[in-house]
C-alpha cells in the first residue's frame, strides 16, 4: 500500500528553564489540525501529559477524517451522509478496508466471500451454553469474540496480507451471526443460521427475528434503516475502543482476541453503551413535564447524571450521524405507523430544551449518534440490552480497518504511555511484626 507521510511544515520551539530549546517539527496531514511531533522530547529526558488524549495523536491514518467543530465525518475522504444514502453496509466495509469504494465485479466477489463466511464453527454454539441465561449480550460477545483466536491462531500469520484479509471477512461475516446467537440464547430460543440469498442487514434480522417454525418476512424500510444503523457506526478514527484494538494489537497479538478487546471498550456508558442507557433515560425520563428535572440533574456537579445520547469528545456541533438517524427515525416510525410513540416526543423536546439551554450551548454539547439510534432499534423489535451488541457488530469492520493498517506502517511500535508517578518515593520492607497501619 502506498504510503503517504505528513508534510513537515516548520518547527517549533519549546522552551525550558535550564534547558536548551528544543526544535519540534509541526507537521499537517492531508485534511485537520497542525500537529506536533513530541517523539524526540523522550531522548531529552521529557514526558508529555495527557490524560484521555485529549491532545495527543497517536498514530496516522487514511481511513477516517472528523472535523469536529463543523460536524463533518468522512470515510476515506467520502462524508458519512452520502454513503448512507448512497451505498450500503457491504460498500462501506469495503471501502474502510480497501480504500476506495468498489466497482460492481469488486463488489460481487466481495460479498459473496462475505456471505461464505457467515456460518461459524459448530463446536462454537456449545460456548454459548456456558453462559448464565441471564447474561448480558455484551459479556457474551466479548467471551465469544475472544474465543474466536482459539478457532483461529496456529494457522494465521498477521504478517501476511492475504491472512489479514481472511480474518477481516471472517469478523464481518460472522460478528451478526455471532450477535444474533446472543440473543437467542438469552431469549432461549434455537439458533438460527444465516441465509446467504438475503442481504447482510436482512440476513441479521432473519436470525434475531425468523424461528424454526415461523420464516421472518425481511421489511425493505426496517432493512434499509439497519443497513444505515451499520453504516453511520462502521468507523470513527481513534475512539476508545479502536484504540483498545490498536493497542492490544500492537504487542501483535491474535486479531480475535483485539477485537474482543474493543467489545469491552465499547460496552462502557460513556462509548457505545451510550445507546442502552439513552433508551434506558427516556424511559426513565417518561413523560415531557419531567424533563427539567432530568436537566437541573444533569447540569449538577454533585449528580454523576449525564445526558447519555449528549456531547463527544470530538464533535463540538451536531453529530452528522445523529442527522441521518433522525431522518431514518422518522422513516421507520411511519413505515410501522407508530403515530404515537412516547419515547420519540420525550426525545425531541429534551433536544429542544438542551439545544435552547445556556449550560448545553457553552459547552457545545449536541446530540449524538447514540441519541435517535435507540429509538429506531426499540421500534424495530431490537431489546434495548442489543443496541451495543449492535454497535459492537457494525464497528467490527472499523477496528479490523485500523487493525490491518496498523500491521502495515512502518512507523507501528508497540503502545506504551507512560506516566507521571505520584506515589511513595523509595523506602524499605518491614517484617510484619514492625508494621504500622
Ligand atoms: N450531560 C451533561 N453534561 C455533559 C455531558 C452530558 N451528556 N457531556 C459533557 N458534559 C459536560 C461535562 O460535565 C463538562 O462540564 P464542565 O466543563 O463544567 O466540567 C463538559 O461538558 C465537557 O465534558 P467532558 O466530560 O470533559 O467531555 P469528554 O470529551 O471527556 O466526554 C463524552 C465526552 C461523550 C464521554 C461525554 O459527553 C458524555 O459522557 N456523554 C454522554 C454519554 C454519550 O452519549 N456517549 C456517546 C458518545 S457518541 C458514541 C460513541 O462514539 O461512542
Amino acid at each position: 500500500m502506498q504510503e503517504v507521510n505528513p508534510e513537515l511544515v516548520k518547527y517549533a520551539t519549546l522552551t525550558i528553564p535550564g534547558h536548551d530549546p528544543i526544535q519540534l517539527p509541526v507537521l499537517k496531514g492531508t485534511m485537520g489540525p497542525e500537529v506536533i511531533d513530541i517523539r524526540a522530547l523522550g531522548k531529552q529526558g521529557y514526558f508529555t501529559y495527557d490524560p484521555g488524549f485529549v491532545s495527543t495523536a497517536a498514530c496516522s491514518s487514511r481511513i477516517t477524517f472528523i472535523d469536529g467543530p463543523k460536524g463533518v465525518l468522512l470515510y476515506r475522504g467520502y462524508p458519512i451522509d452520502q454513503l448512507a444514502n448512497k451505498a450500503n453496509y457491504l460498500q462501506t466495509c469495503y471501502l474502510l478496508l480497501k480504500g476506495d469504494l468498489p466497482t460492481k465485479e469488486q463488489y460481487e466477489h466481495f460479498e459473496y466471500e462475505v456471505k461464505h463466511h457467515t456460518l461459524i464453527h459448530e463446536q462454537i454454539t456449545s460456548l454459548f451454553k456456558a453462559f448464565r441465561r441471564d447474561s448480558h449480550p455484551m459479556a457474551i460477545m466479548c467471551g465469544i469474540a475472544g474465543a474466536l483466536s482459539a478457532f483461529y491462531h496456529d494457522n494465521l500469520d498477521i504478517y501476511d496480507p492475504e491472512h489479514r484479509e481472511k480474518t477481516a471477512i471472517r469478523l464481518i461475516a460472522k460478528m451478526p451471526t455471532l450477535a444474533a446467537m446472543a440473543y437467542k440464547y438469552s431469549i432461549g430460543h434455537p439458533f438460527v443460521y444465516p441465509k446467504n440469498d438475503l442481504s447482510y442487514a436482512g440476513n441479521f434480522l432473519h436470525m434475531m427475528f425468523a424461528t424454526p417454525c415461523e420464516d421472518y418476512k425481511v421489511n425493505p424500510v426496517i432493512e434499509r434503516a439497519m443497513d444505515k444503523i451499520f453504516i453511520l457506526h462502521a468507523d470513527h478514527e481513534q475512539n476508545a475502543s479502536t484504540s483498545s484494538v490498536r493497542l492490544a494489537g500492537s504487542s501483535g497479538a491474535n486479531p480475535y482476541a483485539c477485537i474482543a478487546a474493543g467489545i469491552a471498550s465499547l460496552w462502557g456508558p460513556a462509548h457505545g453503551g451510550a445507546n442502552e442507557a439513552c433508551l434506558r433515560m427516556l424511559e426513565q425520563i417518561g413523560s415531557i413535564d419531567r424533563i427539567p428535572e432530568f436537566i437541573a440533574r444533569a447540569k449538577d456537579k454533585n449528580d454523576p447524571f449525564r445526558l447519555s445520547g449528549f456531547g463527544h469528545r470530538v464533535y463540538k456541533a451536531y453529530d452528522p450521524r445523529a442527522v441521518v438517524m433522525r431522518e431514518t427515525c422518522h422513516e421507520v416510525l411511519n413505515e410501522l405507523h407508530i403515530k404515537d410513540h412516547p419515547i420519540l416526543d420525550v426525545a425531541t423536546e429534551l433536544e429542544k430544551i438542551a439545544l435552547s439551554d445556556e449550560y448545553f450551548i457553552e459547552r457545545n454539547l449536541y446530540p449524538n449518534v447514540d441519541f435517535y439510534s435507540g429509538i429506531i432499534l426499540n421500534a424495530i423489535g431490537i431489546p434495548t440490552s442489543m443496541f451495543t451488541v449492535i454497535f459492537a457488530l457494525a464497528r467490527t469492520v472499523g477496528w479490523i480497518a485500523h487493525w490491518t493498517e496498523m500491521q502495515e506502517m512502518p512507523e507501528s511500535r508497540i503502545g506504551r504511555p507512560r506516566q507521571i508517578y505520584v506515589g511513595k518515593t523509595l523506602r524499605q520492607v518491614k517484617a510484619m511484626q514492625r508494621r504500622k497501619k
